[in-house]
């Protein structure tokens, strides 16, 4: 019987492993983070990460095992992020994940990183089937319609930046560092979201597309026709463009789980992080008497839990890594 799934995440800038129980019980959450050495770039350095990351990994999974209480032994699968993420970083967890799976003799599974965003809202809450997921990270913002534990159909995506990516590069504009969206946030609290009207792109179409490059765009203009509101007014200029990526972000989803008649909604991934962006969900999901699930910020970020906790459920279902495969995919999770 598959019970204890050893999990590995490096896709982007952590280098994550963590044991969980029957895909719903975490044993333990292990993440090195990087971001200290990235933000003086401005952004991800993939070869630095890949570098990193090579450093990290043993340890990493090593403290994995000593959290959980359990030994290498009792491992009885190994499962690791495929992508999507930077090639060379994933190549890192992918390896080791191999190397790990081969030497004890235990079956391997690839695990799709937003699928596993979405899976992370399992590790804390028993949610019913269907719902809709929305997934926000760094470099996605998808809509799903999720009918099974290994069930998830992409029903929108950004057209060009994701909400993360939004964040960030707002971020940059105004000189608040990297990564952008925690301090957008922070400052966001004492600011007026009503104060500047940025436009809400797509919300006159009725597919559950997005689209954030205008918006940046626009604060671009902002920022041009108003030097000195950088100094003047930095946090109602936050809060006012908060408010836009997070009012399209529920319009979507509300629109998903109206046109797909589902009562059960997730949040995830790294944005799933903003204050404002889990607020207004709770107020507005509930409001319209839905369940709203939205993981603790620890499993909303990049974590190796959440691809324990699908490896499980991809496993039960009989699926089997190829010990000869490759990784594939070259786009920021
Ligand atoms: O899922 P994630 O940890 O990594 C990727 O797979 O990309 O997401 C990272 C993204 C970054 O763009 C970061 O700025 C954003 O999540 N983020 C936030 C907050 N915390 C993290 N965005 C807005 N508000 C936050 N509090
Ligand atoms: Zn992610």
């Amino acid at each position: 019987m598959i019970s204890y799934i050893l999990g590995i995440e490096s896709s982007c800038d952590e280098t994550a492993a963590a044991v969980v129980r029957n895909g719903k019980i975490p044993l333990s959450n292990i993440v090195s983070s990087q971001v200290d050495i990235h933000s003086k770039y401005g952004g991800v350095v993939p070869e630095i990460a890949s570098r990193k990351h090579i450093e990290s990994i043993i340890p990493v999974v090593n403290e994995a095992l000593e959290q959980a209480g359990v030994s290498t032994e009792s491992i009885d699968a190994v499962a690791v992020t495929q992508g999507p993420g930077l090639v060379g970083s994933l190549m890192v967890g992918f390896s080791a994940a191999k190397a790990i799976a081969y030497s004890l003799n235990r079956p391997l599974v690839y695990v799709d990183h937003l699928e596993a965003h979405i899976t992370a809202a399992h590790l804390e809450n028993d949610i019913s089937f269907p719902f809709i997921a929305l997934i926000v990270s760094g470099g996605h913002t998808n809509l799903y319609y999720v009918s099974g534990y290994t069930e998830f159909e992409l029903i929108g995506k950004t057209r060009d930046d994701a909400a993360g990516e939004a964040f960030d590069k707002a971020a940059k504009i105004l000189g608040l560092g990297y990564p952008g969206g925690i301090e957008i946030d922070r400052l966001s609290r004492s600011g007026d979201p009503g104060k500047i009207k940025f436009p809400r792109p797509f919300l006159d179409k009725k597919n559950f597309d997005f689209s954030y490059s205008g918006l940046k765009t626009s604060l671009l203009y902002y920022i041009k026709d108003n030097p000195e509101s950088i100094e003047k007014e930095i946090e109602d200029i936050c809060a006012s463009y908060q408010e836009a990526i997070v009012d399209t972000l529920i319009a979507k989803t509300l629109s998903a789980a109206n046109k797909y008649n589902v009562k059960n909604i997730v949040v995830s991934g790294g944005v799933a992080c903003n204050s404002r962006l889990r607020e207004f969900s709770i107020e507005i999901f509930t409001k319209r008497g839905m369940n709203i699930y939205i993981p603790s910020p620890k499993f909303c970020t990049d974590n190796a839990a959440m691809i324990s906790a699908l490896g499980y459920f991809r496993l039960e279902s009989g699926e089997r890594a190829a010990m000869d495969k490759g990784t594939y995919s070259t786009a920021r999770g």
